[in-house]
């Protein structure tokens, strides 16, 4: 095991840059915090940088970031393909896709690679922080950091504790996403879907099943909720901005923990996830981009 860093949250590392990873790597290295981003491949790294580079190109011309800072941002953002390269690092956030199997093993191996005063938090939407912790050496150093998306305007982070994790660990999550990044956090509990997913996923599911059943089209689901309840997007492009995939995922982890029927996942979103429409990373959901 690596030696033990002092505690400043300086040292950013986020496995995964899908769209929730480049998000939070941005928003931390905008924030000033020196930041690796880890990835499958070279090829995956170049996504997530080009990704990132979009939105600090979009934060200038919007007149949200000074062009100078835009550079330094970029010069404090690093891309890897190995875990190792984490052995220095103060707070990792994982966000990598919505699998547990695949989070159980980054967070085995991230217990070892990581000294044992760096803070190991997940960006998962539903899958219990209990079960992460559990593979590690220290439990008591993993919490769930529930971002949302775009991370860089929405200024919600759910903080998730554990059973096992300590107030320390806690204080100091609060601390990078309230004091660092400048983000509102709640707390909730190590229960599927915490407490955003728990109110908006089985709304987004009476949607879909609206559209399955032939109760309304997509537009006009969409345009109801839009123009009768003030929403900024309905629940059918909200879903496509989420992706497809992630919301089955999250609905299954869900339906897994209550055995509650309105967190099934209709089969018309489970066809759509099997036939790679997944919304708008791969430009076709119930939209096409
Ligand atoms: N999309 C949302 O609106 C949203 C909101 C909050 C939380 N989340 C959660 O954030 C996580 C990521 O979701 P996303 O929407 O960014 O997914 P995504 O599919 O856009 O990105 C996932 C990324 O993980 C990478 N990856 C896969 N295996 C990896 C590994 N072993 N090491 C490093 N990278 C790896 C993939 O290459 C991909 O780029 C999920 O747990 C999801 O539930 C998503």
């Amino acid at each position: 095991m690596a030696e033990a860093v002092d505690a400043v949250n300086e040292r950013v590392g986020v496995v995964g840059g899908g769209i929730m990873g480049s998000g939070i790597a941005e928003v931390a290295a905008r924030s000033g915090c020196d930041v690796l981003v880890r990835e499958v491949d070279a090829a995956a790294c170049e996504r997530t940088q080009q990704r990132i580079e979009r939105s600090l190109d979009k934060a200038v011309r919007t007149g949200k970031l000074p062009a100078a800072d835009r550079d330094a941002t970029q010069a404090r953002l690093r891309y890897v393909t190995e875990l190792e390269e984490f052995a220095d690092r103060e707070i990792v956030i994982e966000a990598v896709i919505e699998e547990e199997t695949l989070k159980a093993d980054i967070f085995r191996s991230l217990g070892k690679v990581t000294a044992s005063g760096c803070l190991l938090a997940s960006n998962t939407s539903s899958i219990p922080i209990m079960r992460l912790a559990a593979v590690t050496d220290q439990p008591e150093r993993v919490i769930g950091m529930h971002f949302f998306n775009p991370v860089p305007v929405l200024p919600l982070v759910e903080l998730v504790p554990s059973l096992a994790t300590s107030p320390q660990t806690l204080e100091r999550a609060r601390a990078f996403a309230g004091d660092r990044l400048s983000k509102h956090t709640v707390i909730g509990k190590d229960r599927a879907g915490f407490v955003v997913n728990a109110l908006l996923i089985p709304y987004l599911l009476a949607a879909i099943r609206m559209v399955e059943t032939g109760f309304a089209t997509v537009d006009d689901v969409d345009v109801a909720m839009v123009s009768g309840c003030a929403h900024p997007m309905g629940p059918l492009a909200l879903t496509d901005l989420i992706g497809l995939d992630t919301t089955a995922a999250v609905a299954n982890s869900m339906y897994a923990e209550f055995k509650e029927p309105l967190y099934a996942p209709p089969p018309l979103l489970l066809r759509m996830v099997e036939g790679g429409r997944l919304g708008r990373k791969t430009g076709q959901g119930f939209y096409s981009s």
